[in-house]
């Protein structure tokens, strides 16, 4: 049986390396392994397969960056040409990026069967270029596989037939305790940042939303730039985020206050996650690992796709409509967070990835 895993963003090689460990140990599954080159710098990509130990793909398509419709354009293109001299059993998609539809689009227009990683995931914003991309792969696939009961009732909403909707957990909490063992023993990011665990906040940025609308952009950050009065502020700055800076004039002051960092890789996040006092992000996989390590996160956004986390109280919802709103929002995390009492196998208890390949070698019986 041959899977073809498609990946192409920083987020997906974390959820793709946790299945291909599952899948590793299956000697009937062949897993080819295709990068479309969404990213491409060092440290949003060549990190991620060195340090969770990924296989190197076996077609990299170098597509890079461009407008939505000919990034998506060019790999579409480019990964029916794999489709059509590999003939996979299954294609394997992950989350919610160019990378995702375009993989998708792809294989369905050829007949071949879709799974969808993180399937049903929605904000209800389709202003967000995500959303768009969430919603078509959902209606491609064949295979849907859920990380929460809160996706599996937007499917259900969306009349997905139930066979296809399988309830499995989420990848990202397999790979956050498969790694973060692994990130206590080997980063050592906090000594050389010189940070002090509970004594500073972490904060990412880069969703489309906040970046590219400059009165977000600026309201975040003069929002987190005033939270320097009480507490340092950590940033590992995604690189649409540091052009947006460097757009609107931002980035020299910014830079003054707030401890701008490159990216950095997963074992250093990891542990820069654990020991924050409070995460502030944009981020949809930091939103969640926030919680796996019980740290209180703030999410800078109108709205969230992983809304059991603020139904929980570890998760609390500051839209950025300025620099006050931002500053008090973040502030307030500090004082007044309060978390109710967690479910049982939330997000699956770390067998997400392994339910996932059990559930793609038995329907490829009936295939
Ligand atoms: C993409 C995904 C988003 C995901 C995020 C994870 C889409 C529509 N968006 O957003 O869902 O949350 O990845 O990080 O697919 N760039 C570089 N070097 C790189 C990669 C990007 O400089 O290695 C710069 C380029 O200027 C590029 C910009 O970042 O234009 C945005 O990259 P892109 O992949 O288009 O979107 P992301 O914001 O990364
Ligand atoms: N991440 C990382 N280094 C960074 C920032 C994020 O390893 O400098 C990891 C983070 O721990 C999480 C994933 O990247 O596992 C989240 O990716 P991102 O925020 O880019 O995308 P999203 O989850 O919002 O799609």
């Amino acid at each position: 049986m041959k899977i073809l895993t498609i990946v192409g963003a920083r987020p997906q090689f974390i959820k793709a390396a946790a299945i291909s460990r599952s899948l590793n140990s299956h000697l009937e599954i062949q897993e080819v392994l295709v990068h479309t080159g969404q990213h491409y710098d060092e440290n949003m990509s060549d990190v991620f397969f060195q340090e969770l130990e990924i296989a190197t793909p076996n077609y990299h398509l170098g597509i890079g960056s461009y407008t939505h419709g000919a990034q998506t354009g060019r790999m579409l293109e480019a990964i029916e040409q794999v489709l059509l001299q590999e003939s996979p059993d299954w294609v394997l998609v992950y989350g919610d990026t160019n990378s995702t539809l375009a993989g998708a689009i792809a294989a369905v227009k050829l007949h071949i069967s879709v799974a969808h990683v993180e399937a049903g995931l929605r904000s209800f914003n389709r202003r967000m270029p995500e959303e768009i991309n969430r919603v078509l792969t959902d209606h491609t696939a064949d295979l849907l596989f859920a990380p929460t009961a809160a996706a599996v009732a937007n499917l259900n909403q969306e009349g997905i037939s139930q066979q296809k909707i399988h309830l499995v957990g989420d990848v990202m909490y397999d790979a956050a305790l498969d790694y973060g063992v692994k990130a206590e023993q080997k980063s050592s990011i906090l000594e050389h940042l010189g940070l002090s665990s509970q004594k500073y906040l972490l904060a990412t940025i880069h969703r489309a939303e906040n970046t590219d609308n400059p009165a977000r952009l600026r309201a975040i950050f003069m929002g987190l730039t005033a939270v320097t009065q009480n507490i340092p502020v950590v940033l590992p700055l995604h690189p649409r985020t540091r052009a947006a800076l460097l757009r609107e004039g931002l980035l020299e002051d910014v830079g003054k206050s707030l401890q701008l960092i490159e990216p950095v890789g997963y074992l250093d996040m990891v542990m820069l996650e654990k020991n924050a006092r409070l995460i502030a992000t944009d981020s949809g996989g930091v939103q969640k690992e926030a919680f796996f390590y019980r740290v209180p996160c703030i999410t800078l956004r109108e709205e969230t796709e992983w809304v059991e986390l603020v139904e929980l109280g570890w998760n609390r919802l500051v839209p950025p409509l300025d620099a006050p709103t931002v500053a008090n929002g973040i502030l307030d995390g500090f004082v007044s967070f309060s978390s109710s009492e967690v479910p049982d196998g939330l997000y699956g208890g770390g067998l997400a990835a392994s339910k996932i390949v059990h559930l793609l070698t038995k329907d490829s019986i009936w295939k």
